[in-house]
């Protein structure tokens, strides 16, 4: 098959889809890779390495119109949808159940599309989303504890302590991937960790890994409050499936809070778990509301392109091989977790939540495979 690699044109995208070591194990594979010249500079993969790797370096143009698999890592914006085409497969992250704009795109254009956030296990994991939130998870802390620095408005406390001084106390909301994650890296700075949970299962879990290093609470409105007194930084990792994040934290919580602490939400991709949390940048990512520094950066793995680049494709490599080995088609109907992630076939919408949000016509995947489209 022969497998393009675009280069992504989204402001302060950094990542890219495949890695030279990734190029070697397709063009090993007996597949073509074709990478538009300087995808990888932001993640630093010079063309150089793909091409010692095999791969041929090529102008945006062919990338486009010569692949058979495109892979990218965000989604399509306007200038790219003329180049959606039919006979193209695009696997990236695509999020069109929230952008009418790009579903009716490549509805209109006859491409199939695969997501990489829709693609589901048996027992519901999200494998490539999950890096993402183990990146943003060890984050947040990282982040946290520069905003607790006086200078950058914050208590002016060291997380760590020293010794014969009380460490800063961490309160992470939600024990998810994102939470143990900031949990594990609060720890490790020197903070006192409290984890507050929903699910008893999960709270046993991170019990027997991480027992005596947290304080694991059951989750409530009152806990929340009494919890939020206490903390120097605050991390909202939160997450109901499908659905806007609670807002666990109140404004009138806030009142309560120390003068000058730091509330990092990292559930800010669905809305945030604060009702004063609002989409912040890499450019601008804070703000203060009643005396809490707010940092709620969307998009907190594109900080460290070198990692999240390698995170990603570690878990899409393998599914890159199979639609390249077996054909976009062979490798969906061996696969129910891929088959998952099709969203778009040939101008049908074969993901019943992207159907129901924009009132389109869904079509079931056999179906659609069936009318002989992809
Ligand atoms: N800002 C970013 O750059 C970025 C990056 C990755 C993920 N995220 C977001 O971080 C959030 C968490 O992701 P995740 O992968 O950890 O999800 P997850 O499903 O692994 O974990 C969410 C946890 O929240 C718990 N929870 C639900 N309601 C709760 C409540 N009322 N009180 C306490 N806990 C509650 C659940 O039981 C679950 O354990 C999501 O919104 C995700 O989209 C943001």
């Amino acid at each position: 098959m022969r497998i393009g690699v675009a280069k992504e044109i989204k402001p302060q995208e950094y990542r890219v889809a495949l890695t030279p070591a990734g190029a070697r194990e397709l063009v090993q594979h007996g597949h073509e890779v074709l990478v538009e010249s300087a995808a990888g500079i932001g993640s630093a993969f010079a063309d150089e390495a793909y091409e010692r790797a095999g791969a041929s370096i090529v102008t945006l143009d062919e990338v486009w119109s010569r692949s058979e698999l495109l892979l990218k890592v965000k989604e399509p914006i306007a200038v790219e949808y003329p180049r959606l085409r039919e006979g193209l497969t695009l696997f990236t992250y695509l999020h069109i159940a929230a952008d009418e704009p790009l579903t009716r795109a490549l509805v209109d254009s006859g491409i199939t599309s695969i997501a990489y956030e829709t693609v589901e296990t048996g027992d519901g994991a999200l494998p490539l989303l999950a890096p993402m939130s183990e990146i943003a998870g060890r984050l947040a802390p990282q982040a946290g504890a520069h905003y607790l620095e006086r200078p950058k408005g914050g208590r002016g406390i060291l997380l760590g302590g020293v010794a014969g001084v009380t460490p800063g106390r961490v309160l992470v909301i939600g024990g998810g991937i994102v939470g143990y994650n900031a949990a594990v890296i609060a720890i490790g700075l020197g903070a006192q960790v409290t984890i507050l949970e929903r699910s008893v299962d999960r709270m046993r879990y991170l019990e027997q890994i991480m027992s005596g290093r947290v304080t694991l609470l059951m989750s409530s409105s009152l806990q929340i409050e009494e919890a939020l007194k206490e903390a120097d930084l605050v991390i909202g990792a939160v997450l109901i499936p499908g659905a806007l994040a609670p807002k666990l934290v109140t404004r009138e919580m806030l009142g309560g809070m120390k003068e000058a602490s730091v509330l990092v939400d990292v559930a800010i991709d669905q809305g945030g778990c604060a009702e004063t949390s609002r989409p912040t940048t890499h450019d601008d990512p804070v703000y203060t509301v009643d005396g809490v520094v707010h940092y709620c950066v969307a998009n907190m793995p594109g900080a460290v392109p070198i990692t999240s680049t390698r995170a990603l494709t570690n878990v899409t490599l393998p599914y890159v091989e199979e639609l390249a080995d077996h054909g976009v088609v062979g490798a969906i109907q061996r696969d129910a977790a891929l088959a998952r992630g099709v969203n778009v076939v040939a101008g049908r919408v074969t993901y019943e939540a992207v159907a129901q949000a924009h009132g389109l016509e869904y079509t079931r995947l056999d179906d659609a495979l069936a009318a002989g489209v992809a």
